[in-house]
């Protein structure tokens, strides 16, 4: 089964076809970042101004690039929510435009699923249940996936999400957005203990973070030392910092795995790419004798190929959708 796979949610337009869930026949990314960058972050009315420019271009480029038409195409699946809502709107309604014209289902698609099941094209074997950490610019969760459309929470940011604070923290010391990726790189050259940073924790809810002041800490660590005109070590407070965050990550994930008695681990999301994280649960589930996924780098970050996969089991879910679909900013995952 083919599914063409649409994504809109912030700010990369991205088109794929994938068959069976598992098989990425074309994956097209058109990304806007770099016209972002001058604002140091997503401006929603640009994004979906450019989404409604790159739609068709991309859609179009997805299906030649594998040498199909709209014909060889079983469903269409598009990402609905969790998102900015404008940009949302354009893959729906094209979506919901390409389903009317051709006839074919039309399968609503959450982008936290999809991010899980970027795992899916990665490890070809992994199959739920397993315990998910899901960790992107807007979300950091702890999932249990019971099974490809069944999830439960089990812990969740109570502030800002782990790629909000890695781009805060970039931005403080001069990176562009979004600055996690640079942060991950320049980190690579520093000392992780140089700056002692804390570790919140959120009382009787163990499973939850909270990056916040974690990210003030930083921040004032920064200021302090320029008011003092003193110069910090860039990598070694990009070090402390990115240990600090994958710490607190890790910590709570493997106590839940532990608590839950699950041996399958997985982490999915634009942070999921981060080199300390993807190290630091290789190396700890190694040890305890878990099983650990993580999707490929060129998945972590948003695309379309996630959405066709995750589209394909909620179309064998029963997962459909018709031409009243809407698009919604916000959406749990367990739906
Ligand atoms: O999943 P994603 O592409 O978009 C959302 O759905 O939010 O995640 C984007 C986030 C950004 O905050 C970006 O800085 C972060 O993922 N990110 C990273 C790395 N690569 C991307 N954060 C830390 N280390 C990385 N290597
Ligand atoms: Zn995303």
């Amino acid at each position: 089964m083919k599914i063409l796979g649409i994504e809109s949610s912030c700010d990369e337009t991205a088109a794929a076809v994938v068959e069976d869930g598992r098989k990425v026949l074309s994956s097209v990314v058109a990304t806007q970042v770099m016209e972002h960058r001058q604002y140091g972050g997503v401006v929603p009315e640009i994004a979906s101004r450019r989404h409604a420019e790159n739609i068709v271009p991309v859609v179009r480029k997805s299906l030649s690039d594998c040498n199909l038409t709209l014909d060889d195409i079983d469903a269409i699946a598009v990402t609905y929510a969790p998102g900015l809502i404008g940009a949302l709107l354009v893959g729906v309604n094209f979506a919901k435009g390409l389903s009317l014209a051709s006839g074919k289902p039309l399968v609503p698609t959450h982008h936290l699923r999809s991010h899980i099941a970027s795992n899916y094209i990665s490890n070809q074997e992994l199959k739920p249940p397993f315990l998910c950490l899901v960790v992107s610019g807007g979300h950091s969760h702890i999932v249990m996936v019971e099974d490809y459309t069944k999830m439960k929470i089990l812990g969740r940011t109570r502030d800002d999400a782990a790629g909000e604070a890695f781009d805060k923290a970039a931005r403080t010391m001069g990176m562009p957005y979004p600055g996690g990726i640079e942060l991950d790189k320049v980190a690579e050259n520093g000392n992780p203990l140089a700056f002692k940073l804390p570790r919140p924790v959120v009382h009787d809810a163990p499973y939850d973070f909270s990056f916040s002041g974690l990210k003030t800490a930083v921040i004032n660590l920064i200021h302090n030392a320029s008011q003092k005109g003193e110069e910090l070590n860039k990598a070694d407070i990009c070090a402390s910092f990115r240990y600090a965050v994958v710490d607190c990550l890790t910590t709570n994930f493997l106590k839940a795995a532990e608590d839950y008695k699950v041996n399958k681990l997985v982490i999915a999301g634009g942070v999921s790419a981060n080199s300390l994280l993807r190290s630091t649960l290789q190396n700890e589930c190694k040890q305890r004798g878990y099983e650990f996924y993580m999707p490929d780098k060129s998945l972590c970050g948003d695309n379309a190929a996630m959405v066709g996969s995750q589209g394909y089991y909620e179309f064998l879910s029963g997962n459909t959708a018709d031409s009243s679909l809407n698009a919604f900013a916000t959406m749990s995952i367990e739906l």
